[in-house]
């Protein structure tokens, strides 16, 4: 499966699924990286992998319609199966979903649907939650809100700061992530009816 992987930032995530479609027998390959920032750190290390980058600013367009419809028209042509949203901070829209509809993923640094959105390394904490973890889920219109595919836990430790267990959580969505692409990619799971379905066993 052609995957485009979108990211806004360091890239460790696009990283995790590229090194493990790197690896022989995986079922998809990371045919592009989209950045809507042109500092984001995962762009170096793409073109490093071979991958091919496109940044679209945000601010290059004059709304976010116009802004996601050049990412679209580039998507037509890079034509990919699947796309993982990592650590990409915008939300997109219903109409961008549309054409991807259950065929975008996304990774949270969160047991969802606990703490959605920003912050949420902390906000687990000031809750008192014993466990962490993320969750790939697909992607929907709403916030973190789609249907989840996979999620991992960790232990929250007395002492924690919002660093310490978002380091701790991120080992694990690189795990994760891979994972739960390979899942989609080979037919394993699928978007039905609002809910994640897994293909039955044979
Ligand atoms: C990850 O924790 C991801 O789950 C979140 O933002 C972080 C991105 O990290 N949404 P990276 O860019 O993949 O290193």
């Amino acid at each position: 499966k052609r995957v485009v992987v979108f990211i806004s930032g360091g890239g460790s995530n696009m990283v995790s699924l590229a090194d493990a479609c790197a690896e022989p027998g995986f079922p998809a390959e990371i045919v592009a990286v989209i950045s809507d920032k042109p500092t984001a750190g995962g762009l170096a290390k793409a073109e490093a992998r071979g991958i091919r980058t496109f940044v679209f600013e945000r601010k290059a367009y004059a709304g976010k319609v116009e802004h996601e419809a050049a990412i679209l028209s580039a998507l037509a042509d890079i034509n990919p199966d699947i796309i993982c949203l990592a650590g990409y901070m915008r939300l997109i829209s219903g109409d961008f979903i549309r054409p991807y509809e259950g065929r975008i993923l996304n990774i949270h640094p969160s047991l969802l649907p606990l703490f959605p959105g920003l912050h949420t390394h902390q906000r687990a904490i000031d809750a008192g939650m014993k466990i962490a973890g993320c969750t790939v889920h697909f992607v929907t219109e709403g916030m973190d809100e789609g249907p989840i595919v996979a999620q991992a836990a960790v232990p929250v430790i007395s002492n924690d700061t919002a660093d310490t267990l978002a380091g701790r959580v991120l080992t694990v969505e690189h795990k994760l992530y891979p994972m739960a692409l390979k899942l989609l990619s080979e037919g394993k799971v699928r978007m039905e009816g609002g809910r994640a379905v897994s293909a039955q066993a044979t």
